[in-house]
């Protein structure tokens, strides 16, 4: 018999809540703490999604409860643009300490998608000049602008068309995404297409900014070529174009870095942050250095609850945790550990093709032929067995792992055992 509160919520939301978001199940949450939850129908699962790599510290964390709390009794909203407050102030020069190079300046927004909107448009407003470079295969967020630079699926740009123009594609230097054979050096491929563009389509002097996720989330799990981001810094530079880092799911640890740039030694001139910055409360921020702000016109650009002031003292009491945990070596370590497990218990089964992770970031990519078919079947399995799991890719590929950076390595064993055993038994 089904439970009579879990059916009446769910009746309730599938009358009133649009379906035009992905529906990957019908479970009604009723609390959650660390990697765990438990629905309305009395169920306990264990979860490896986080929040889309948002809960860094799982769910409900202590020390964040108590900020949230704590600065809810004083203050909830105000808007920035009316007086500074605290949490505010200090999560800026928080961000400002970690951040690399120069960029200590932030633009508080309330979420990825709006923060990559705000820094396309900064990146105009500062140089004067339109184009913008993104790549295939990337994702950035829902918003018009988002959308537009957006190149991992049609799916995400049918019906909105005309997108923004003078948006110009390169193919993200990872082979797996062509469907021909891949050049041999894949990222003189990328690089060479860049030429092109500026050859063909876009003269470089008219190119506000270069746009790319150092680590591909939603495309695959896919890591850029630390030289290759070293190349675009050399060819941002050369024509006094911006880069910018979509950092919005690799940032705060998740890749075993701080921030994923680290691993190249790159530093962006923009760098776009949200999801694991405030670990579940809505919250993005797009870092530059005070020089280029100021040449954003005041009054441009702007947001009624960019920056809340309980979503800034999360952020607050999350960045603490990472850091007194030392969670980002955490990160690096358990991440190869996992990697190192998944290869030793997976390897055997040619329906994958690769297993990879950059810390905590971690895919386990199927081949083309059987994916569509065999990642859903994985998924719904492990969803039985009381785990949460998601899938990315341009394909659907890749089922991508995104346990919280603190997890019990007991509840880790748990999941890690019930996701080998689905993919042993329907492989
Ligand atoms: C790399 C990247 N950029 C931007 C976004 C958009 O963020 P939001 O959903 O908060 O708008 C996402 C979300 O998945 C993302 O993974």
């Amino acid at each position: 018999m089904k439970h009579a509160e879990t059916a009446y919520l769910q009746g309730l939301a599938k009358k009133h809540i649009s379906p035009v978001s992905t529906r990957v199940t019908d479970l009604v949450i009723k609390r959650a703490k660390g990697a765990r939850f438990w629905t309305t129908d009395g169920r306990e699962y264990i979860d490896f999604v986080s929040g889309v790599a948002s809960n860094g510290l799982g769910h409900a964390h202590d020390s964040m409860v108590k900020a949230i709390q704590e600065q809810a009794e004083n203050l909830i909203h105000f808007g920035l643009n009316y007086g500074y407050y605290e949490s505010v102030v200090k999560l800026s020069e928080k961000i400002a300490q970690i951040a690399p190079g120069n960029l200590d300046t932030i633009f508080f927004s309330n979420s990825g998608g709006e923060a990559i909107d705000g820094a396309l448009k900064m990146a105009r407003a500062v140089t004067g000049r339109p184009g913008i470079i993104a790549f295939d295969g990337s994702f950035h967020g829902r918003t018009l602008g988002a959308t537009s630079v957006t190149g991992s699926s049609s799916k995400y740009r049918t019906s909105y068309e005309p997108l923004l123009g003078e948006i110009y594609h390169a193919t993200y230097p990872y082979p797996g995404l062509l469907k021909e054979n891949a050049p041999k050096n894949m990222m003189r491929y990328s690089l060479s297409q860049i030429e092109s563009l500026f050859e063909l389509r876009i003269a470089p002097e008219r190119v506000a900014a270069i746009l790319i996720e150092p680590v591909m989330g939603e495309g695959g799990y896919y890591p850029a070529p630390n030289e290759f981001l070293q190349e675009l810094r050399k060819i941002a530079d050369q024509y006094g174009i911006l880069l910018i880092f979509d950092e919005v799911q690799t940032g705060f640890g998740r890749t075993g870095k701080m921030f994923a740039s680290e691993h190249s030694g790159v530093i962006p001139d923009i760098l776009v942050l949200a999801k694991a910055l405030s670990g579940g409360m809505p919250l993005g921020a797009i870092v530059a250095s005070r020089e280029l702000h100021e040449k954003w016109p005041t009054g441009a650009h702007g947001s009624t609850f960019g920056g809340n002031p309980v979503s800034c003292a999360a952020a607050l009491a999350s960045i603490n945790v990472i850091e007194t945990e030392n969670l980002v070596k955490r990160s690096e370590w358990l991440g190869k550990k996992i990697v190192q497990r998944l290869k030793e218990n997976l390897r055997k089964y040619r329906d994958i093709k690769d297993i990879r992770g950059v810390g905590m970031m971690i895919g386990i990519e199927f081949q083309p032929e059987v994916a569509a078919q065999i990642v859903p079947a994985i998924k719904a399995r492990c969803l039985e067995k009381h785990l949460l799991i998601m899938s990315c890719g341009v394909n659907g590929q890749t089922i991508r792992l995104m346990l919280p950076l603190n997890i019990k390595e007991e509840d880790m064993d748990i999941g890690l055992s019930i996701l080998e055993n689905a993919i042993g038994e329907l492989i």
